[in-house]
């Protein structure tokens, strides 16, 4: 079993040699006691939290499983190639675990298709956007397999889906099953998968190290990480901001959160891009415990500062400061302008906050400063929704939701500064 992320001093040839020696059979293991469980033991609340979770977990293993073939044509190593065939031979096994969990235990239907139809409705706007986006990635490959879409893959596939959203969770579910006692066919499948996740992402990671040596691929993962941000943030938030689906497994959200962006951390680490190098693709400080980002996260989310935006902006002081402090953190320090500029947000509704940017860092700080080279004038709800790239900027000023004045060239090179 690969114990840590950094899988370099393993070869794809070691990869490969890990899997044949470590077998296992999605149609095997028992769900018949699980079965029982589910119909006279669980309660009410165990089904739902068990089917929304789980629900999230068997509609990715059918994607990533549907998904992997253009990855393989694209892998420029022999070695890459073999490892990645083993890796969607058993996303298809996992893909068969979870159909034999719901149709065998939950009972929904009698086929991968009419289980996963009958979860549908449990998807988050974060899993949609995350694996939709996954699916269009994989098709730009099939037309397009050079090195940088593939690292683009890379960085979605294995570090943002396998290592930040999937293998934390993992680990969660199975202490929760464990603690509980229940379902014990589950949870000897999860065990399997997860071993089998720690090998797809030792892979993930050893090929992005190889590849960002290349500058244009490293930007291209960077730019990839840039973009899932947003979705990944906010996939594992339960409809209706339902908590229970989430506490009655015996955690919370920033648990979750917390686990999340130290998985990703070290697997960006490992693989050569720390976080000081992301040029605010993860608009993050690093210098923050991963516990204390995780409450940032959690204060945003519950302030519908970033998420589906299903709901209006809530304007609690302190997630308001985080959201401008994740704009400062999120510019592109390569693109700041050579001498010392303020942007200024003259809200018609909230109090206004500027950002000084200055030697390729941005300060951001509340209250109208004397002489802004740029003000923008817009509703709270409206900059919320451009900063969380829910609209775009030039179609919210053709709409004259966001009105500029100042210094309209500097206007011009927003988009490069906070790579949109
Ligand atoms: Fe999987
Ligand atoms: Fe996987």
């Amino acid at each position: 079993m690969l114990t840590s992320p950094a899988a370099s001093s393993l070869s794809y040839a070691d990869l490969y040699a890990r899997w044949e020696s470590s077998p296992w059979s999605a149609t095997a293991i028992d769900l018949s006691v699980d079965a029982r469980q589910w119909r006279d033991e669980l309660s009410e609340t165990q089904r739902r939290a068990v089917l929304w979770n789980y629900g999230l977990f068997f509609h990715g293993e059918h994607v990533v499983a549907a998904t992997l073939s253009p990855f393989i044509d694209a892998a420029p190593l022999d070695e890459q190639k073999y490892f990645l065939a083993t890796q969607q031979s058993d996303e298809a096994r996992h893909a068969v675990f979870f159909t034999r969990f719901m149709t065998e235990v939950v009972g929904l239907g009698d086929s991968a298709t009419a289980a996963r139809a009958a979860t549908d409705a449990h998807l988050t706007w974060g899993f949609r956007r995350t694996f939709g986006r996954l699916e269009r990635l994989s098709r730009e490959l099939q037309l397009d397999p050079s090195p940088q879409r593939f690292a683009a893959g890379l960085m979605l596939y294995h570090l943002v889906i396998e290592a930040t959203l999937a293998q934390p969770g993992q680990h969660l579910f199975e202490e929760h099953l464990e603690r509980d006692g229940i379902l014990p066919g589950l949870l000897e499948g999860m065990r399997n998968i997860s071993r089998d996740e720690q090998r797809h992402i030792g892979f993930g990671v050893k090929a992005l190290a190889d590849l960002v040596e290349d500058p244009s691929c490293r930007d291209a993962a960077v730019e990839m990480l840039r973009e899932a941000m947003p979705w990944t943030i906010a996939l594992y938030i339960p409809p209706d901001w339902d908590e229970s689906l989430v506490e009655s497994m015996g955690f919370t959200l920033e648990e979750t959160f917390e686990k999340s962006i130290e998985s990703l951390d070290s697997k960006l680490r490992a693989a050569g891009l720390p976080h000081e190098e992301l040029n605010g693709a993860w608009p993050q400080d690093p210098a923050l415990s991963h516990s204390e980002r995780a409450r940032h996260v959690g204060a945003m989310l519950r302030a519908h500062l970033v998420g589906d935006g299903s709901r209006p902006a809530i304007h609690d002081p302190t997630a308001v400061g985080y959201l401008f402090e994740a704009i400062g953190l999120s510019i592109d320090h390569r693109q700041a302008p050579p001498r010392r500029v303020t942007l200024a947000w003259d809200f018609t509704d909230h109090e206004p906050w500027h950002l000084v940017v200055e030697d390729g860092r941005a300060e951001a700080a509340r209250g109208m400063p004397a002489s802004p080279d740029l003000t923008l004038a817009c509703h709270f709800q409206d900059w919320v929704d451009v900063a969380t790239r829910r609209r775009d900027p030039r179609r919210a000023m053709l709409a004259r939701r966001l009105r500029p004045r100042g210094d309209l060239r500097l206007l011009l090179s927003l988009p490069r500064l906070f790579g949109t």
